[in-house]
């Protein structure tokens, strides 16, 4: 317990050393951090409740927003200024989706999305999109439903898309019903972040096995989706699935500078039909590298029918074996960013 533990601070204060020498840890926020709404009290009220659009970019973000800043006092024990907490994972991902022009409407021939006007709409046709609405919503609803978010449960309701709405819940209680074990999980990530003993790794198991279960309710709802898209893109999609699986086995830890460096591998638009890693010409060898092992990763999972999931499973058991794992991850980005 005692190793590990200060290993991890020494690679967090060689982290933080490194982006202080830089920056400040807020430079690494997401697109609109600031714009966006930080309270339920910024936006629209009627009747006593909180209106939200999730389809507008700055106030599904304020969702994330109201969020960390919610659960900050919990992370305080790990680093200062709210840089360890694994929640940041979410609205750093969301903020790529955005930056990279996945929330547009797919079917629009523009390279990224915020160059067609409306850059602040979300698209209900944008599979990340849709699985994201998820992987804000439940959590955000959620932190109502287990108290942390101090407001009674039936005053928050969500705008519905144009489109699709029987695929979507709106507030606590649809939510509850439509995905309850996805809301029980991110619940109970919520309880074992409220009790004392709570550890480090522990929250990760909690809020990778959330993260999955979410997953798993809804992605069988928008398969229709992958049509849209370049077979580059539907590929990478589907590959994307299928790693996060493995990085929810391996715990790998969502917080703030650890997300921000790595997502410096993920693709920085979306990919077109020609686009075949490791040779896209625009993107970096990171970028290039990454993309050509997830679907190297996926190509594994499929043809040993996920065996190669449970065998990792089985590695990611071993604590040595999964802090070699990170740490060598960290050593890979350090050497190519
Ligand atoms: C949370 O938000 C409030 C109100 O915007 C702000 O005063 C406070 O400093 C924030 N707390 C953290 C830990 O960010």
């Amino acid at each position: 317990m005692l190793l590990p533990s200060s290993w991890t601070c020494v690679i967090i204060g060689c982290l933080l050393a490194h982006v202080a020498g830089t920056s400040s840890l807020s430079d690494l926020y997401p697109p609109l951090w600031h714009e966006s709404p930080g309270q339920l009290s910024d936006y629209r009220e009627e009747n006593g409740r909180y209106i939200i659009d999730p389809w507008i970019y700055p106030e599904r973000m304020g969702l994330y927003k109201i969020l960390l800043n919610q659960t900050a006092k919990y992370f305080a024990k790990f680093a200062p200024e709210n840089e360890q907490n694994i929640l940041w994972g979410l609205p750093l991902q969301h903020g790529w989706q955005y930056l990279t022009g996945r929330l547009a409407k797919p079917t629009q021939k523009t390279k990224y999305g915020h160059e067609s006007g409306d850059h602040l709409f979300i698209s209900v046709d944008s599979w990340w999109a849709d699985l994201n609405y998820f992987l804000c919503v439940l959590p955000f609803l959620a932190a109502i439903d287990a108290g942390l978010i101090e407001i009674s449960s039936d005053q928050v309701t969500l705008l519905l898309p144009p489109k699709d709405q029987m695929k979507f819940c709106y507030d606590v209680s649809s939510c509850r019903s439509s995905f309850s074990e996805a809301m029980d999980k991110w619940n109970a990530f919520y309880q074992y972040l409220q009790s004392p003993s709570s550890h480090f790794d522990g929250l990760l198991k909690y809020l990778w096995t959330a993260h999955t279960s979410t997953l798993e309710h809804t992605i069988g709802k928008f398969e229709d989706r992958y049509e849209y898209y370049t077979k580059p893109e539907a590929d990478f999609a589907r590959n994307w699935i299928v790693a996060m699986e493995y990085f929810a086995a391996s715990l790998f830890p969502t917080t703030l500078t650890r997300v921000h460096k790595f997502q410096k591998g993920l693709p920085p638009r979306l990919l077109v039909t020609g686009d075949v890693a490791p040779f896209i010409s625009d993107f970096t060898d990171f970028q290039n590298t990454v993309l050509f092992y997830l679907n190297y990763l996926f190509e594994v999972d499929e043809s040993t029918d996920s065996l190669s999931l449970d065998i990792w499973k089985i590695l990611m058991g071993s604590e040595s074996i999964r802090k070699l794992l990170l740490t060598t991850i960290d050593a890979y980005i350090e050497l190519v960013t």
